[in-house]
């Protein structure tokens, strides 16, 4: 069974603007497998780098670990009123790319970075913008279940 573990939650400066940002370990079974951040808001720097961020340790990849951690995000979305959420991924990321198709989330464009964004000073040019509806069918997840 795939938890969430709370770290922290704090206003960070993230790309000039003062956001809110959940952080959590991803565990199965008590085993840490990942982590999982939420930031709250509609910022540049948010749109880019998407509402969710995720990493899940190279041994356990591929057993659908971070499409089930999203899912246990959105009542915190929903509590901040946020019915669409922004998952951005790099260029040629097929595994994250998976990760937003497996969720229903769409793709909206390819965006050209801006040359202040940690990705571009990386050597990346591009980011895939995909949107996840939380008012679809499916996505309604509440803190009950
Ligand atoms: C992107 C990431 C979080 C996906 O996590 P995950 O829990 O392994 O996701 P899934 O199990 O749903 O697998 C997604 C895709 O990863 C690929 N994959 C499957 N097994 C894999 C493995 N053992 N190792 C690497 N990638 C694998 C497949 O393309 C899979 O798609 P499929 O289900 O159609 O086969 C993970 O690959 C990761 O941490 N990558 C590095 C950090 C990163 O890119 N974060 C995203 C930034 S937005």
């Amino acid at each position: 069974m795939v938890k969430l573990t709370h770290k922290n939650v704090q206003y960070v400066d993230f790309y000039g603007d003062h956001i809110l940002s959940y952080s959590f370990d991803i565990s199965c079974n008590d085993t840490r497998v990942g982590d999982i951040r939420l930031r709250i808001g509609n910022t540049e720097g948010i749109y880019y780098s998407g509402h969710i961020g995720f990493a899940v340790d190279e041994a356990h990849r591929g057993k659908g670990y971070a499409v089930q951690a999203c899912r246990l995000l959105t009542p915190i979305a929903r509590h901040h009123g946020m019915t669409k959420l922004i998952i951005s991924n790099d260029d040629g990321n097929l595994a994250s790319y998976r990760v937003c198709e497996k969720l229903g989330a769409k793709l909206v464009c390819k965006a050209e970075l801006p040359d202040w964004h940690d990705a571009y000073k990386q050597g990346h040019r591009y980011k895939n913008i995909f949107e996840w509806d939380l008012m679809e069918n499916g996505n309604q997840q509440s803190y009950a279940k």
